[in-house]
């Protein structure tokens, strides 16, 4: 069954509409078993959607909620930040991290990455690992960008803990927020899903079938039109939904055809 993960990123801005479009979701996925689907709505929301998931629990078992951020410490003096616990303590189980705009714009780096997918694990959440080139040079250097950021954000895991970690390949170039992006191809997307098995097999030298194993996903720029074939990509075990998740009829149209 794929995957299927609703980014809403920092939208929308009221509650009210939040609870609407999450509303509207749970009931999609109350006749919905050919995906899991995740919701990913800002923190505020996640108080008020996880009681609505509690309330609902027996009919929802395809719905989850997931954060889009963490710190990497349990508590402390942390100012603004919020611990992998808390959010555990919410519903949550999922969470994203390394996406490629809180790289850009809050400078995470990988050894932040790493931190913070560290933290996720030990609190028992399930961790959407974002990793992507920006760009595409002609002599091939965004292979060994992609190689440091799976290395580097997996320095220190186990090839256990590979069972709670999903890969979500989203290269920079075709979230639909970046100037002429455009959604990757299939057969290129195949590829990039070849690489990254490979660079995961070279990590966990030893248990290359726990490597094997792990989830791959793709985002950027997916859409109603274009989500069946990076489905059909073999090995792609589904999707990160960006903009278009948070239109409900669009999303609708995707989980109904799937
Ligand atoms: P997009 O976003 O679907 O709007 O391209 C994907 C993402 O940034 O996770």
């Amino acid at each position: 069954m794929p995957i299927i993960i609703a980014n809403w990123k920092m939208n929308p801005s009221d509650l009210n509409e939040a609870l609407s479009i999450f509303d509207f979701m749970e009931r999609e996925a109350e006749n919905n078993n050919k995906a899991e689907i995740v919701i990913c709505p800002p923190f505020m929301y996640l108080s008020a959607i996880s009681a609505k998931l509690l309330e609902k629990k027996e009919n929802a078992n395809n719905i989850k909620i997931g954060a889009q951020n963490c710190f990497w410490e349990k508590d402390g003096a942390y100012t603004g930040e919020i611990s992998p616990i808390m959010l555990r303590n919410m519903s949550c189980e999922y969470i994203i991290l390394g996406h490629s705009e809180r790289r850009e714009y809050l400078n995470e780096d990988d050894k932040m990455i790493n931190k913070k997918i560290k933290a996720a694990l030990e609190a028992g959440l399930k961790v959407i690992f974002c990793v992507g080139e920006k760009k595409r040079d002609e002599s091939g250097n965004y292979f060994n960008f992609l190689k440091k950021q799976i290395e580097s954000g997996l320095y220190g895991i186990s090839a256990q803990e590979l069972e709670n970690i999903i890969v979500a390949y989203e290269p920079v170039w075709a979230i639909s927020a970046n100037k002429n992006a455009r959604a990757d191809t299939a057969e290129d997307l195949a590829k990039m899903v070849i690489f990254i098995k490979k660079i995961l097999a070279d990590i966990f030298a030893g248990a290359e079938n726990k490597a094997q194993e792990i989830k791959i996903i793709y985002g950027g720029s997916v859409n109603k039109e274009n989500f069946k074939d990076f489905l059909y990509v073999p090995e792609i075990s589904g999707l990160l939904i960006g903009a278009d998740s948070l239109n409900p009829e669009e999303l609708k149209n995707i989980l109904k055809n799937i």
